[in-house]
C-alpha cells in the first residue's frame, strides 16, 4: 500500500490496496492517515454493496440517512446519490443534481455526532462533479484571537437545510420540522485533541444567545474564514474511488457543473461517533 499526501494539511491518497482484504495493520495505517489528513481517498476499488458496508463498518456504526427516499431499498444504511437527476417530465431535479453543493459538514442537524461520510464512486461524468474539502482545524487556528475569544463557549442550532431549509423536499413530511440540534461552535476532536470550527454555513440556523442580526453577521464572518482557508483539497473523481471525510473537522462541497445527462452515481454511508467511543478517545 502506498499513501500520498497532495497537501501537508489535508488529503491522503492510498493506492495499491484492496479494502476487501485489508489486514488490521493496513487498516490502522489508513485510519491514522485519515485522522491526520481529514480526507482519505482509496483508489481503484471494485466493491459489492456488502463489501462497501463491511469496509465502512470498520470505521464505526452506520446510521441510515434521514433522507429516506434515497436509501437503498434493501440496505437502509446505504444512500444512493445521483439517481434521478431528471424528473419524469424531463425537468432537472435540482434536489438530486445539486445535492451536496454548498459548504457544509454532514448531519449537524442530528444530536449525535457524525464522525465520517464515505462515498464510493460507481459512475463519474466526463467533466465536472468534483468535491471540495476544507480543514476546519486550519480555519480555527488562523482565526484572530479576538474572534476566537468571541466564539468560545458559543453554541449553534442546526436544522436540515439551514435557514432556507434548502433541499427539504428530499425529506419525508414527518421529518421536515424536527427540532434543531445544538452543537458547540468550537469543538475539540475526540481522537486528535485538536480544536476546529463547527459552524456549518449551510445547515446553521443561529447562534444561541445572540440577537438575530448579530447571529447573521457572525455566520457570514465565520463562513468567510471557513471557506477561505488555504487548507483545501479538490477531489477529481475516478470510478472505484472511495473517499472518507471527517465531519468533526472538515467542510465539503460538491461542485456540480457536470453534464446533466451524464451519470454521477455514488454509494454513501454515514458513520457515527458513539458516545462511548468519544469518551474512550478523550
Ligand atoms: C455530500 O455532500 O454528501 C456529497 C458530496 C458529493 O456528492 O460530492
Amino acid at each position: 500500500m502506498k499513501i500520498d499526501r497532495p497537501h501537508p494539511k489535508i488529503g491522503a491518497i492510498a493506492n495499491d490496496v484492496d479494502v476487501r482484504t485489508l489486514s488490521d495493520a493496513d487498516w490502522k495505517s489508513l485510519y491514522d492517515a485519515w485522522l491526520d489528513s481529514v480526507v482519505l481517498v482509496v483508489r481503484g476499488q471494485t466493491l459489492t454493496i456488502d463489501d462497501f458496508l463491511a469496509y465502512s463498518r470498520r470505521f464505526g456504526r452506520l446510521k441510515p440517512h434521514r433522507v429516506k427516499k434515497t436509501r437503498h431499498a434493501d440496505y437502509p444504511e446505504l444512500t444512493v446519490m445521483g439517481l434521478g437527476t431528471r424528473k419524469p417530465d424531463g425537468k432537472v431535479d435540482k434536489t438530486i443534481y445539486d445535492r451536496g453543493g454548498g459548504w457544509h459538514t454532514d448531519s449537524p442537524w442530528d444530536t449525535e455526532i457524525c464522525k465520517g461520510t464515505q462515498l464510493y464512486a460507481l459512475a463519474i461524468p466526463s467533466i465536472g462533479g468534483d468535491t471540495l474539502f476544507a480543514s476546519m482545524y486550519e480555519a480555527y487556528d488562523a482565526l484572530p484571537d479576538t474572534l476566537k475569544k468571541r466564539i468560545e463557549g458559543l453554541k449553534a442550532e442546526h436544522a436540515y437545510g439551514g435557514r432556507g431549509r434548502r433541499g427539504n423536499e428530499l425529506l419525508d413530511p414527518e421529518d421536515r420540522q424536527r427540532p434543531p440540534a445544538v452543537h458547540p461552535v468550537v469543538r475539540t476532536h475526540e481522537e486528535t485533541g485538536r480544536k476546529s470550527l463547527y459552524a456549518n454555513p449551510y445547515h446553521i440556523l443561529r447562534f444561541q444567545g445572540l440577537a438575530e442580526t448579530e447571529s447573521e453577521a457572525l455566520i457570514d464572518e465565520l463562513a468567510g474564514h471557513m471557506t477561505s482557508t488555504p487548507a483545501q483539497y479538490r477531489h477529481k473523481w475516478q470510478v472505484g474511488d472511495i473517499v472518507l471525510w471527517d465531519n468533526r473537522c472538515a467542510l465539503h462541497s460538491a461542485t456540480g457543473s457536470y453534464p446533466i445527462d451524464e451519470k454521477r452515481i455514488h454509494w454513501r454511508t454515514t458513520i457515527m461517533q458513539d458516545p462511548a467511543e468519544a469518551q474512550r478517545a478523550a
